[in-house]
């Protein structure tokens, strides 16, 4: 009996040292899965992160939301619906009542027979030449170094102008020769500064001052500077002409041009807002909203930003 109980009592012995060491031993191994788990989690964050940084911050909106809901990684970010951009609406220009072109700026402007000579305009350096509303006359200049994207117009000898009064001309001279039988010819389009130099330096030494500045524009303030005037004629003719407001093709091109966004710039009647004489051949691409709501009302583009030329008092 006693022997048996010291059997007994051995073998307990034995049980519990071997649980004992086999509890020790496992307890290492848990640890270091709970670290790994721990690792795999953590790398799987970056990862996703580091992928958002190429994305679009919505897409990455969406896929951090998406690795909440679902824990598995997914290494193909969700694809989102980009918004089609909506077209910004063209500002219409509003006038304003009150604005004058005074120059009194300049401490005075130098007037022959109503006419003002623009080297006594300081004039104001317009701020965007690329909107095709802009004014531009004897008080309004393009900066310095302005130079329009320019393509050659066709019906024309190598004159060059903007593309969107280039696709206007063609529209409008293809209409014109379908209800009149007349090509309509391009005499000049853009010029450089040093070409409008040249011309208003020789008008003024061959015709005199106030002969040259009612008729032509100070280097920088022409809108052929601008790339948006047109000097039209017909083929049969060839060269700018008084008489071209009442031929059939100048009739038909006053009526129809504000239907492709010309305007005539320089009317009758209306030298003393304009500063120039009428001009039946100079036209300005202006835009159609633009041309049509001129024409309909009558004003030049001075009256319709509300820039009359202010003549000086008489007396
Ligand atoms: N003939 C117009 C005024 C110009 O020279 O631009
Ligand atoms: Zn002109």
């Amino acid at each position: 009996m006693k022997r048996l109980r010291w059997i007994i009592g051995i073998l307990l012995l034995v049980t519990v040292s071997t649980i004992a060491v086999f509890g020790l031993m496992q307890r290492p191994a848990a640890s270091a899965m709970a670290a790994q788990k721990t690792d795999t989690e953590s790398t799987r964050t970056d990862t996703t992160a580091s992928s958002d940084d190429s994305l679009s911050p919505s897409a990455a909106g969406v896929a951090a939301s998406a690795n909440t809901a679902s824990p598995a990684p997914s290494s193909t970010p969700v694809p989102t619906t980009v918004p089609t951009p909506t077209a910004t609406p063209t500002p219409t220009p509003v006038p304003k009542e009150s604005a004058v072109m005074t120059g009194t700026q300049n401490g005075g402007i130098d007037w022959y027979g109503g006419y003002a000579d623009p080297r006594t305009i300081s004039p104001e350096i317009i701020a965007d030449p690329e909107d095709v509303t802009v004014l531009v006359n004897k008080y309004f200049t393009l900066p310095d170094d302005y130079v329009p994207e320019l393509v050659l117009a066709d019906s024309s000898k190598n004159q060059s102008i903007r593309p969107e009064a280039d696709d206007a001309w063609d529209l409008m001279r293809a209409a014109c020769e379908t209800d009149t039988g007349y090509t309509l010819y391009l005499c000049s389009g853009y010029r450089t500064l040093e070409e409008q130099a040249a011309l208003f330096s020789t008008s003024i030494s061959k015709q005199g001052v106030e002969h040259a500045i009612s008729r032509n524009a100070y280097p920088g303030r022409s809108e052929h500077n601008l790339g948006l005037a047109l000097d039209i004629s017909t083929t049969a003719v060839g060269s700018i002409s008084y008489s071209f407001g009442d031929t059939k093709a100048g009739m038909w091109v006053s009526t129809h041009a504000y239907q492709y966004g010309f305007i005539l710039r320089y009317p009758q009647d209306k030298s003393d807002i304009t500063g120039y004489v009428y001009e039946p051949w100079h036209y300005r691409y202006v835009g159609i909203d633009l041309a049509a709501t001129l024409y309909a009302s009558g004003q030049t583009l001075e009256e319709y930003y509300g820039k009359m030329q202010v003549l000086p008092d008489e007396g």
